[in-house]
């Protein structure tokens, strides 16, 4: 894998000189260049990033240098740095991911935050995340609020594969995950917590263009990106008791039109909160049942 003192295969060959010449071809593509590059080469020898500051004079053998290569030019090429090592950490945990899920964002974590101060630390409330994806905001809950009944759901059966797979990684077991379209395989239950990341990028939009290798499914909903949230909003009603809380992640100039469909179907107390760059990208709404 590694050659140790031996003649350098060209005048960039060692792991130090590699990873400075991966940082600046990834300057294109990447905010974190030096890291990526880092990343990547810990996936071409299969080592850990101490292993690499240890040693960075040593120099790779001709087939670490090919999959180097072949991972940079990868990243480079726009993929994202999760799909190509098959990892992403969120909520403190490394989620499996693949080429079926989104990859989990930090501002997702902030949309968890919302929901568990919503959640009493020991309260054994019923909680649904519909779209579960690679099952990060699932199991971000389940992790800090273990006595709550979680159930996920995914259009997408391969998705539920790679949330099962998590949730078994972190001996998160008690989530269930069914398969449907939103609240349909749910439908004869109730629920304290709803929350969803859900689709909400217009077909046309633009943005999508640096958003190509993630899934069509998971990113756009119609002409106006409305699509799974107008259902949401809807569906959730017939799922909901009094006092549920729903908490949905959306564009940040959807924050209007979003709590607009909210107060339309009914739902109460409609707020919106920022994300991480300080845009309104979630909102949160409670159900009244009428009898009370
Ligand atoms: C934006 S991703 C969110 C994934 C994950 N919850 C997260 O925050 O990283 C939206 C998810 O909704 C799922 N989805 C799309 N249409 C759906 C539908 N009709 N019913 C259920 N899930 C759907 C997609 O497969 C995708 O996993």
């Amino acid at each position: 894998m590694v050659r140790q003192g031996q003649t350098a295969l060209n005048a960039a060959a060692t792991i130090g000189e590699l990873l400075a010449w991966g940082s600046a071809e990834l300057q294109c593509c990447s905010d974190s260049p030096r890291l990526d590059a880092d990343l990547l080469m810990s996936q071409a020898l299969d080592v850990t990033r101490s292993f690499l500051f240890a040693h960075a004079g040593d120099e790779l053998d001709d087939a670490a240098l090919d999959r180097y290569r072949s991972l940079v030019a990868a990243r480079a090429s726009g993929k994202p740095l999760a799909y190509i090592v098959g990892e992403k950490e969120f909520w403190s945990m490394v989620l499996t991911v693949t080429p079926a899920v989104l990859v989990p964002r930090p501002d997702t974590e902030v949309l968890v935050e919302h929901v568990l101060r919503k959640i009493p630390l020991d309260s054994q409330c019923g909680v649904l995340d519909l779209g579960t994806g690679s099952g990060a905001i699932a199991l971000a809950i389940a992790k800090e609020r273990p006595a709550c009944r979680i159930i996920a759901t995914d259009s997408s059966t391969d998705a539920l594969a790679v949330a099962r797979d998590n949730a078994n990684r972190h001996s998160l077991g008690s989530i269930e995950f069914r398969h449907g379209d939103w609240c349909e395989p749910v439908l004869n239950e109730e629920f304290d917590v709803i929350v969803t990341n859900p689709p909400y990028v217009a077909e046309n939009d633009p943005h999508l263009e640096n958003l190509q290798f993630e899934p069509n499914d998971a990113l756009v909903s119609g002409t106006d990106g409305m699509t799974a949230i107008r259902m949401i909003v809807t569906q959730a009603r017939e799922i909901a008791r009094n006092e549920t809380a729903l908490f949905i992640e959306h564009g940040a100039d959807q924050a209007k039109v979003v709590s607009q469909k909210l107060r339309d179907a009914g739902w109460c107390d409609v707020e919106s909160a920022i994300d991480l760059a300080g845009n309104d990208r979630m909102s949160t709404a409670t159900w009244k049942s009428a009898e009370t």
